[in-house]
């Protein structure tokens, strides 16, 4: 499938000719100063948790492309709340579905208040089946042993992680993570994006490569195939 990556922990991916659009944070971002938010398309919005750095574009990406936006219950009835109709609650453990393939909602250990001070539910991972593969977003989480349940549901092609530390897991934890998954190839995010994370590319693609696996880093605004 084509995945495009945005910045911050935002990624387009392409799916059975959908649009999936995760936790986008562009028009903030002073790493993606290239994007026109505007000009992003979306089928579907998927949001980790409510913090800004995940939702800041959410809104106005979902009222102009009336994409379907899936979150926990309480980001839901929050986006209600700001005229985005068009939603899916889900909660942790559960599974729905979809016209692209099926989504695991998973848990994630992380926190998830809303920008305006709005109680965000808990943070979600998700766990995508597809006839195109299956791939894990983990949103912002800590390594967590609930992470060995993965490979009971879906053997996964690839896995999108955090690894930029400070609010995350670090390169080291992601290493750990990427086991617990079972899981070869794995993309980083929400690094660099701030001063908290910033990291050295080179020690987590060397990380990764002395414990078999692969770590991709794709500039922003770039796609490929995966
Ligand atoms: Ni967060
Ligand atoms: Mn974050």
């Amino acid at each position: 499938m084509k995945l495009t990556y945005l910045g911050h922990s935002c990624f387009q991916l392409e799916i059975k000719g959908k649009q999936i659009l995760f936790d986008p944070f562009i028009s903030f971002n002073e790493l993606a100063k290239a994007i026109d938010v505007n000009s992003i398309e979306a089928d579907y919005i998927f949001l980790s948790h409510g913090h800004a750095d995940h939702i800041a574009d959410a809104v106005s990406i979902a009222k102009r492309t009336g994409a379907k936006v899936v979150a926990n219950w309480e980001i839901h009835e929050w986006l209600n709340k700001q005229g985005v109709s068009n939603t899916h609650p889900m909660n942790t453990g559960g599974k729905w579905e979809f016209e692209f393939g099926t989504v695991k909602a998973v848990v994630a250990q992380h926190s998830s208040g809303l920008p305006d001070g709005s109680y965000g539910g808990n943070p979600l991972g998700f766990v995508f089946m597809t006839e195109e593969g299956n791939f894990y977003y983990s949103g912002d989480t800590g390594l967590t042993l609930d992470m060995q349940l993965i490979p009971k549901w879906a053997k996964l092609d690839f896995a999108l992680l955090p690894i930029g530390d400070n609010f995350t897991m670090d390169v080291a934890d992601a290493v750990i993570c990427a086991e617990f998954i079972q899981c070869n190839q794995v993309v980083g995010m929400h690094y660099d994006t701030f001063g908290f994370i910033k990291i050295d590319h080179e020690a987590a693609i060397g990380a990764f490569r002395s414990a078999g696996k692969s770590l991709l880093l794709p500039a922003i605004g770039s796609s490929l195939d995966i």
